[in-house]
């Protein structure tokens, strides 16, 4: 792993009407770093992985994913940086009527001519790279298999596939694994952290298990729950010093 700053998030703040869910959060992920985002319901974790990815706007602070200050960009500026950002959530984000294959082949699809898009028809080269993705996350077998007929796990493992054939630097999970059996999960988180290592991709995944993210997390930052912050900063987010740089 290098030690480069990949994402640096500076004095984030963001609210809903009069909620301050955001105040002041700054965090840098390196490239190939695993880090959890831990915290109770409410606490702003979706909020954060959203202003990431440029899907909501921060009211103030910065967001930089390499060289793209993500929360200025808009239009085809922003869809140009997203390029960069592979996507896994907890409701399972493929189109269930496509096969593993097409799911993994829609991470190539801004590259890719409408028409080709179409018909269907991806440049043989792309399908290599997907065919590639899929045996390594373990599931060459089903690559023609409906995504929805696809177990939790499996559909977590094309999300992870379509990331890879995108080349994404940064991999945004908004609780991956809460819906899979704990044996999917830690397949899942384990998969995520071979990739981060191996493809220097850098990952931010909110998880609601301390336990999981203890073992699979290079480093856990702790966003506080309303109830736990001062009223005079309700919401405030804090990294867990004791957390950085778990053995794992
Ligand atoms: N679009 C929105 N409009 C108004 N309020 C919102 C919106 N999105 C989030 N919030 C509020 O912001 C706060 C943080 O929500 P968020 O979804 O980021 O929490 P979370 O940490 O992801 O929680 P969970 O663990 O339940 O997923 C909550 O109080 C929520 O009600
Ligand atoms: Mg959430």
């Amino acid at each position: 792993m290098t030690h480069q700053r990949r994402l640096q998030i500076r004095n984030l703040g963001k609210s809903f009407d009069d909620a301050l869910v955001l105040d002041g959060f700054s965090l840098d992920v390196a490239a190939g770093e695993f880090v959890a985002l831990l915290g109770p319901s409410g606490a702003g974790k979706t909020t954060l992985l959203r202003c990431v990815s440029g899907l909501a706007q921060p009211d103030a602070g910065e967001i930089l994913l390499g060289d793209h200050a993500m929360h200025r960009l808009r239009g085809a500026a922003l869809r140009r940086a997203q390029r960069e950002i592979g996507f896994v959530f907890q409701q399972f984000n493929l189109i269930g009527r496509r096969s593993a294959l097409a799911n993994v082949l829609t991470g190539r699809l801004p590259d890719v001519a409408l028409w080709r898009v179409v018909l269907g028809r991806f440049p043989e080269a792309d399908r290599r790279d997907a065919f590639a993705a899929l045996e390594r996350v373990g599931l060459l077998p089903q690559a023609w298999q409906r995504a929805d007929l696809l177990s939790g796990g499996q559909q977590q493992r094309v999300a992870i596939a379509r990331a890879l054939v995108q080349r994404s630097r940064l991999l945004l999970a908004d609780e991956p694994v809460a819906s899979l059996d704990p044996e999917a999960a830690e397949n899942v988180l384990s998969l995520i952290r071979e990739i981060a290592r191996e493809e220097n991709m850098s990952v931010l995944c909110s998880l609601h298990q301390p336990a999981l993210a203890a073992r699979f997390a290079d480093r856990i930052c702790v966003l506080a729950g309303p109830e736990e912050a001062p009223l005079t900063n309700r919401g405030a987010p804090r990294i867990d010093a004791s957390a950085e740089a778990r053995p794992v």
